[in-house]
């Protein structure tokens, strides 16, 4: 079966296209299971191209030709060879029309990658390698083309038709059949190609440039979800406007659309004008999407939209470069979200999601630099690595040269190479050649892969009045790299007196970012006149580990009085993380938990008696690590313990402070609140009150949890009530999720979430439980966002069933993923990652992880998506 050979693609091996295309004109015969595409190629010899050869080799997949003609004569089979993958033309002309007849089927297109149905509309997903299943193409990035597009179709079924750039005509035909002709002026890679056609209804409004252009702005929907477009609309305008402020980023087209469909593979997808997002990132109402969903819908318009410059304006030379528009993109989008809510709430949740997850994926198998060397299969690139760990080094490069220093930076890169496909060095190069520095060292953060580990040592001299700082730093192995040069690290510090306030450094600046180059470095401060508590990474100002043993007085005056908000929660956390640790192993060893230290339940006291004016920071400082982060933590995971210990602390927290999480949570509780920033944030710290009381299970709190469920006016308490009942064991939660699945049965978001809470249930049969919600009507293999609720989450939200020590959960997986291959190949994937981390689990569950890896690795046919991560997974 050939689409499972692991052909490993090399960056070394990169040379520039043979050909170019410098115009595509392309029509689409649009019907759902039969589709015909004609292109028409002008295509030229690549002049930056030394070889001659006879050959244009396209890329196509899963298409049905029709005919091909060169200069309008046609071929014949003799003049073309035709396999799985590729068309091969002899042709020695330098200049040439190419025109290509062939047939799609988008109903069958399960793989939701080419043209495909989703509901009753068609549309397109062409990253990476798309738009091959849609024509024979030269089909990478760094082949840019002006495009044309004309769409028929039925006016009935598709009565909108879109795709990139400006409308340009249209018509109606016999038939019941109307065209509509759509022209792209930016040349753009075909991963950038787009179309949607559909009976969809539409929000208008528009947006006044810096420069006073006029554009139109366009949010496509299903007719029933228009009520629920209003905030993704505002978000947009939101981008738009701080793009201009932020970065000097204008929009370039007449008109700016958004199409949410049921069915994507990922998030969003920026295709030039023509965005296509998965409805999760665009529809909300208060009443079916929670706080959270609204501040993702912003982040991911936001996101998509500042693509338009960094990714499409400038692109990606290759696949390998995926982070230069993903990792700026991605830092780009924070800075917005910090801007649009709380710098420091912002900086919080990212770190929290870097940590817990990227670095769990850079300390297994599938560890790579945010540049890889290679792939098999791009679509397994699109990870946490590539877009989180890209945005933190990115914002390295920020914090090294300061807000200006990065803006003329960016505004050259900008400048220099709009409308070109780049690197990341050339992305670097313009940030050193507008600021005058060496960035050679920082590059070491593109090329190598791991999580850099840095110890603090710290010595007070109280005769010369010094305070010392040394560090040392080291990168564990990861595959294919036994040996690593060293990073530059920059590293943010404060000194604190023992009066919690902030000492001067130098030029009478209290943060100093110190610059890391060397194995072990010193750093000495001078005129210290008592020894002062240091606050070390401020702002967590690299993505690294850092270890400094500081005794629990130190972490609860950081804790009390640190000015930098994230090293502030950063101390209250480590404390918590020891204390829960340090439960795990008397778990262990059957002995007697710790108590609470009582300077922490002052600390926790005094907050909760004299509420912060950011209530969702002051959730954040309240809130225990999660179970994902400890766990990632542990040498071996000892999932059983962790819980009893985590559930412990909590409790014990509960009961210290009881009448304070009481007090907290009636006069924050409000049935009617909006959604005002004071809205959310009162109801963030209100359901962490609620989740202290109810480690109790107490009758009276669970009282007051049904109470909200009963009274709530929006997703959030409702869900936030919800989710309390979700791990008792008894069946008073039945008719909740009952109710829940009655009132919302229509609306296919929110059913997302019933099926999510119960396939992450703590409750002693929740396998058994998702088993049969795989039966359950509404379950559909086809619908990744389905997919996701119920199997996804249960892999990678559920680790307590997930690693049951019979291997019931690792089957059930494994299962599911054969399953889903032979549908879905991208999601399936992803699903497979879950698998990969068995070093750290005990010697019996890692062989049961490996049967299930080698089972799937066994299959005939296997997806080069799936075979690709399980055969790396197996490898370590
Ligand atoms: N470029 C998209 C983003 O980051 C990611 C994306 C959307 C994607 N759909 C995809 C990547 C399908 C691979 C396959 O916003
Ligand atoms: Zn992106």
């Amino acid at each position: 079966m050939s689409d499972t050979q692991q052909k490993t693609i090399y960056l070394k091996d990169y040379t520039v296209p043979e050909f170019l295309i410098s115009h595509t004109t392309l029509h689409f015969n649009l019907s759902a299971d039969d589709t015909v595409v004609r292109s028409k190629l002008s295509i030229q010899r690549n002049p930056a191209c030394k070889k001659a050869s006879p050959n244009l080799t396209l890329m196509g997949e899963d298409l049905e030709l029709i005919s091909i003609a060169i200069d309008g004569q046609e071929l014949s089979s003799e003049d073309y060879t035709l396999n799985e993958q590729t068309l091969t033309i002899t042709q020695s002309a330098d200049e040439f029309i190419l025109e290509i007849s062939n047939r799609i089927n988008p109903v069958s297109n399960t793989a939701l990658s080419g043209l495909y149905e989703s509901k009753k509309m068609l549309c397109t997903q062409c990253e990476a390698e798309g738009f091959r299943r849609i024509t024979w193409y030269l089909d990478r990035p760094d082949v840019m083309s002006v495009f044309d597009v004309t769409m028929e179709a039925d006016i009935n079924l598709y009565p909108v038709l879109l795709s990139n750039g400006n409308r340009a005509d249209s018509g109606t035909l016999d038939n019941n059949k109307h065209w509509v002709s759509w022209q792209d002026p930016f040349p753009k890679p075909s991963y950038l190609f787009a179309l949607v056609a559909g009976d969809l209804a539409c929000l208008t409004d528009s947006f006044t440039t810096c420069s006073n252009q006029h554009v139109k702005l366009e949010v496509y929907v299903e007719e029933h979800d228009l009520d629920k477009t209003q905030h993704a609309m505002q978000s947009l305008k939101n981008a738009m406007r701080w793009d201009e402020e932020a970065f000097g980023r204008e929009y370039d087209l007449d008109v700016y659309m958004i199409v949410a469909v049921s069915h994507f593979n990922m998030g969003a997808m920026e295709n030039k004008g023509l965005n296509v997002f998965n409805t999760k990132y665009v529809l909300a109402s208060e009443k079916t999407a929670t706080d959270t969903d609204f501040e993702n819908i912003e982040a991911v318009i936001g996101h998509e939209y500042f693509h338009n410059w960094s990714g499409n304006r400038v692109t990606c030379r290759d696949w390998f470069q995926l982070s230069l528009k993903e990792g700026f993109t991605v830092f780009r989008d924070q800075q917005f979200t910090a801007h649009q809510t709380s710098n420091a709430v912002k900086r919080i949740k990212d770190v929290n999601m870097l940590r817990t997850h990227q670095f769990a994926e850079d300390a297994g198998p599938l560890s790579h630099p945010i540049r890889p060397d290679s792939f098999v299969e791009i679509n397994n690139f699109y990870t946490l690595t590539i877009y989180e760990k890209g945005a933190e080094v990115v914002r390295m490069l920020h914090t090294l040269l300061g807000n200006a220093g990065f803006r003329k930076g960016c505004d050259l890169y900008f400048e220099r190479h709009d409308g070109q496909a780049v690197t990341t060095d050339d992305f670097v190069k313009a940030l050193e050649d507008a600021n005058d520095t060496d960035f050679t060292q920082f590059k070491n953060w593109y090329k190598q892969a791991g999580t850099p580990v840095v110890d603090v040592s710290t010595e007070y001299n109280a005769n010369e009045k010094t305070y010392t700082l040394t560090f040392e730093q080291h990168c564990p192995v990861t595959p294919g790299q036994a040996t690593k040069d060293n990073f530059l690290i920059p590293i943010s510090i404060g000194l604190l007196d023992e009066s919690g306030q902030e000492i001067p450094l130098g030029d009478g600046q209290t943060t100093v970012v110190l610059a890391l180059t060397d194995s072990e470095q010193r750093f000495t401060f001078d005129n210290i006149n008592a020894k002062p508590t240091p606050s070390i990474l401020r702002s967590f100002s690299a993505p690294i580990q850092l270890n400094h043993a500081l005794p629990i007085a130190q972490k609860i005056h950081l804790f009390q009085h640190d000015s930098d908000t994230f090293n502030r929660w950063e101390a209250g956390q480590n404390t918590l993380s020891q204390l829960i640790f340090d439960s795990v192993e008397a778990i262990q060893n059957k002995q007697t938990l710790p108590s609470l230290p009582d300077a922490l339940i002052e600390a926790f006291r005094s907050i909760l008696q004299q509420p912060l004016n950011d209530l969702a920071y002051q959730a954040l400082l309240l809130s225990l690590p999660s179970k994902a982060y400890l766990a990632e933590q542990m040498i071996v995971i000892d999932i059983d313990a962790l819980y009893q210990a985590h559930h412990a602390v909590k409790k014990a927290l509960s009961a210290a402070l009881s009448p304070l999480w009481l007090s907290n949570y009636n006069a924050y509780h409000q049935v009617d609140a909006g959604i005002t920033a004071q809205d959310i944030a009162q109801r963030s710290f209100k359901n962490l009150c609620l989740d202290y009381l109810m480690a109790q299970q107490d009758a009276a709190t669970v009282t007051l949890c049904t109470a909200q469920f009963d009274a709530a006016q929006n997703m959030t308490d409702q869900i936030a009530a919800l989710s309390q009942l979700n791990h008792t064991e008894s069946p008073q939660s039945a008719p909740y999720f009952d109710a829940f699945y009655q009132q919302w049965q229509t609306e296919d978001l929110v059913i997302d979430k019933w099926f999510a809470l119960q396939a992450c249930s703590e409750k002693s049969n929740a396998l058994d439980d998702v088993k049969r919600l795989l039966q359950h009507p509404d379950f559909d293999m086809k619908t990744p966002n389905r997919v996701r609720s119920v199997i996804s989450t249960f892999a990678m939200a559920n680790p307590l069933h997930f690693n049951a020590a019979d291997g019931s959960g690792y089957a059930f997986i494994a299962d599911n993923i054969i399953a889903l291959d032979a549908i879905n190949p991208q999601v399936a994937a992803r699903l497979a990652n879950s698998l990969s981390r068995w070093k750290k689990l005990d010697t019996q569950r890692q062989q049961l992880v490996k049967q299930q890896l080698s089972r799937i690795q066994s299959q005939t046919p296997l997806s080069k998506d799936v075979l690709e991560i399980v055969t790396r997974s197996l490898a370590a």
